[in-house]
């Protein structure tokens, strides 16, 4: 099959990570028989320096006609004076709203090779297996009003918490669709204690619910869920949540698995269902990194994982995207290890040389 793919590598390490990912995607094109067309555009500080914006309207235009976004990351220190207009992070949001990628897709899963790599005692991280789907196109990002203004007594802001009830449902049942693929055990988290649009949230996912009767729910407020994460992370399976609260959960859930060099993200315009394939855009969770870019030291996993994401909800490719997971593993079994998840006795690698050790294993599972 064929298929288009818009690149932007960004920022800081983001050039480097995207370079190993589509080193990986070009043996599994050879091994599987697929043209992949990679379509390079500018985001972020890049695009900033290019044109004065963080997107353009012809790089915005041209990911609209390819069948998935692979993007590195964004951001750096020379962007980022607040009194800038613009900031490289605007690339992103309006990426994510303009291509109405609403279902943010975050497994982290722990290797089992890689559970000293972590702050946490490894018996309290094995075994770790969730995914957490975090809403992305509305809330507290996206609310009106959003606004700074002055009155007599001084400065005031607002940002708006607004959920419509099709927001919810349809990022509900994103939750619902993966936990019915998986253990069947979905965990909706909101602050129904406090919260009006959370109300809404649990009634609306209590409605869903009844399409869904193979899977059990459970709703957990946001502060015990934070706790519940670290206390008893295997506790969970999918977890489903609004755009601030899964923000925050998931930078402490990426903690879990040692190194966010290690945990890919999905975004996508549609329910995934197996089979189905739904426009999305890919990228690491971990950021630009900038005091490591040019050093041949970022942990590419993230990114190529990212790409076994795009293989399987945008292209339905889910033999090919087991075979970059499994390629990942072999290298890992192998004891490579960037310097984020280096430990004694392992053989230390670089980006590109991880790279080449992960497309080398794809190349040669059969
Ligand atoms: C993320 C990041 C972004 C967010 C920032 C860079 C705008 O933290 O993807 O989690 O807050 O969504
Ligand atoms: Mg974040």
């Amino acid at each position: 099959m064929k298929f288009d793919i818009a690149v932007l590598p960004g920022d800081g390490v983001g050039p480097e990570v995207v370079a190993e990912a589509l080193k990986v995607l070009r043996v599994v094109g050879e091994r599987f028989g697929h043209e992949f067309n990679f379509r390079e555009g500018l985001v972020g500080g890049a695009a900033i320096d290019a044109s004065g914006e963080a997107l353009t309207t012809a790089t915005l235009r041209m990911c609209r006609r390819c069948h998935a976004v692979l993007l590195g990351a964004v951001g750096g220190p020379k962007w980022d004076d607040p009194l800038n207009k613009v900031r490289p992070e605007d690339g992103l949001l309006m990426l994510r709203k303009e291509l109405a990628l609403f279902a943010n897709l975050r497994p982290v899963k722990v290797f089992p090779m890689l559970v000293n790599s972590t702050t946490l005692k490894p018996e309290v991280v094995q075994g770790v297996d969730m995914m957490v789907v975090r809403e992305l196109t509305g809330g507290l990002y996206f609310g009106k009003p959003k606004k700074r203004w002055t009155t007599a007594k001084g400065r005031k802001a607002v940002d708006s918490m607004l959920y419509s009830e099709q927001e919810i449902e349809r990022i509900v049942r994103v939750g619902f669709e993966l936990a019915r693929q998986r253990r069947k055990k979905l965990v909706s988290v909101d602050k129904a204690n406090v919260l009006e649009s959370s109300r809404l949230w649990r009634t609306v996912a209590n409605e869903v619910h009844a399409d869904y009767p193979d899977v059990e729910l459970e709703h957990m407020l946001v502060d015990a869920c934070s706790m519940r994460l670290i206390q008893k992370p295997t506790y969970f399976d999918v977890l489903v949540t609004e755009n601030t609260f899964g923000d925050i959960l998931t930078d402490e859930a990426s903690m879990l698995a040692g190194s966010m060099g290690m945990l890919p993200s999905a975004s996508l315009a549609g329910v995934p269902k197996s089979g189905v394939m739904s426009f999305g855009m890919y990228e690491p969770i971990h950021g630009s990194a900038p005091k490591r870019a040019g050093l041949n030291m970022a942990n590419p996993i993230a990114t190529i994982l990212t790409s076994a994401m795009m293989l399987r909800y945008s292209m339905a490719l889910e033999r090919e995207a087991q075979a970059v997971e499994k390629a990942v593993l072999d290298a890992l079994t192998a004891g490579y290890r960037t310097y984020d998840i280096m430990e004694e006795g392992k053989i230390k690698v670089g980006t590109r040389e991880m790279g080449d050790e992960i497309a080398k294993a794809v190349g040669a599972s059969a």
